[in-house]
């Protein structure tokens, strides 16, 4: 056994329970109300609301469920096509065709890395030409930091397109003041293992409008109609989160302003130590609202720094120490090949360039410090 491969592994956002998760979880258990309903899911919705400043919420099995009801409660159905960010998650855009629907996929901005306001215009203007507009738009706050909601909620406003905000990685961050979660007419949230709180999994579905909320807390309760019997005039879902687990989010949640100032400051750890070497660059902080710092993100040059992404990489891995290349943009993706896209280079430079490095709440000073020694060893300086 190498001295490496003893070392506990590192991951890149693992799951960190550092407050009253325990005591909640005991008390859902303790009081029995272990299935779909309970005090603590009804807590948990009204905490993210308050946290948000949405007015309702329904909290899901996950996130994805949450971008599926959505897109149902907007009527889009089969051979209809909406917008999606590029550069994400393939949830965003599984959700779009287990509806039977088509995204078309719309390149980052090099300057924020989330979708570009411009090529949004573009894509919209010839469509209204051809005089077939997509259904919707689901617009991606990409590892933390809010889309450029101005110009695109104007846009969207102009083709009256409905806006799902994607804000399964940004939880906390915020765009003009306001907190993501409040630029579309609804908004999903993602607890997944690696997400900057996590519930194990789940997800959560906020609006202001509470029609919404009421129609996807009965469609994701398998859509009951009110009669003794089991009677469904309409086909259902099993998406509710369950109490025991939304017990553990109330615990997270309520650590959330640490869990930020703590990923802020590993950010800024990497940034002192990396940001002055040739051919490594951070991801942009767009200067129009704050991020969560969910993961800290870098772009290698190779014929700058004298390595790339996947030497890093592996110069990590040799260490057990995880790190990530960028999501790999949709349009590149084998799935969604026949898709319609709008650009797709800068997303692809993006991701050749790009690696996530560790930034869970819990990194520790000392790994954090062999991951940027291991860094700079392999770089030309
Ligand atoms: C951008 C984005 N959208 C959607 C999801 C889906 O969330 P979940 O894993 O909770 O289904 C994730 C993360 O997993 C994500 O990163």
């Amino acid at each position: 056994m190498t001295e490496s491969s003893m070392r506990k592994r590192i991951y890149l956002s693992p799951p960190y329970l550092d407050g009253r998760e325990r005591e909640f979880l005991l008390q859902a258990f303790d009081s029995n109300w272990i299935t779909t309903l309970g005090p603590h899911v009804d807590a948990f919705e009204n905490e993210i609301c308050a946290m948000t400043g949405m007015k309702y919420a329904a909290a899901l099995s996950s996130g994805t469920a949450a971008l599926h009801l959505a897109l149902i409660m907007l009527g889009v159905s089969a051979g209809d096509e909406v917008i999606c960010s590029d550069l994400t998650f393939a949830a965003s855009a599984n959700s779009i065709v287990y509806i039977g629907a088509s995204p078309i996929f719309i390149d980052s901005d090099r300057a924020t890395w989330n979708m570009d306001p411009t090529l949004l215009a573009e894509e919209l203007l010839e469509r209204e030409k051809s005089g077939s507009l997509p259904k919707a738009a689901i617009i991606v706050d990409l590892y933390g930091q809010c889309a450029e909601y101005g110009p695109i909620l104007e846009m969207c406003a102009r083709y009256s397109l409905p806006v799902i905000e994607d804000a399964a990685e940004a939880l906390g961050a915020t765009y003009q003041g306001k907190a993501a979660g409040n630029f579309g007419v609804m908004g999903i949230f993602s607890f997944n293992g690696n997400k900057i709180i996590t519930t194990s999994g789940g997800g959560m579905l906020v609006s202001n409008d509470p029609e919404y909320i009421r129609r996807a807390k009965f469609l994701s309760t398998q859509a009951r109609d009110p009669a003794p019997h089991y009677q469904h005039s309409q086909i259902g879902y099993n998406y509710r989160l369950s109490n025991l687990l939304a017990a553990v989010g109330r615990g997270q949640l309520a650590r959330l302003p640490e869990k930020i100032s703590r990923r802020k400051e590993i950010k800024s750890t990497y940034k002192n130590a990396l940001g002055e070497i040739q051919g490594i660059e951070f991801m942009p902080e767009a200067g129009y609202g704050e991020p969560n710092h969910w993961l800290t993100v870098i772009l290698i040059d190779p014929g700058l720094f004298g390595a790339d992404r996947e030497s890093v990489r592996l110069a990590l891995e040799a260490e057990n120490i995880e790190s990530r290349p960028v999501w790999k943009p949709m349009h590149m993706q084998p799935v969604f090949k026949e898709c319609r896209k709008k650009g797709g280079g800068v997303a692809e430079e993006i991701f050749e360039k790009g690696l996530c490095l560790p930034s869970g709440s819990s990194l520790g000073a000392g790994d954090q410090e062999r991951i940027i020694g291991i860094i700079k060893k392999i770089g030309r300086s």
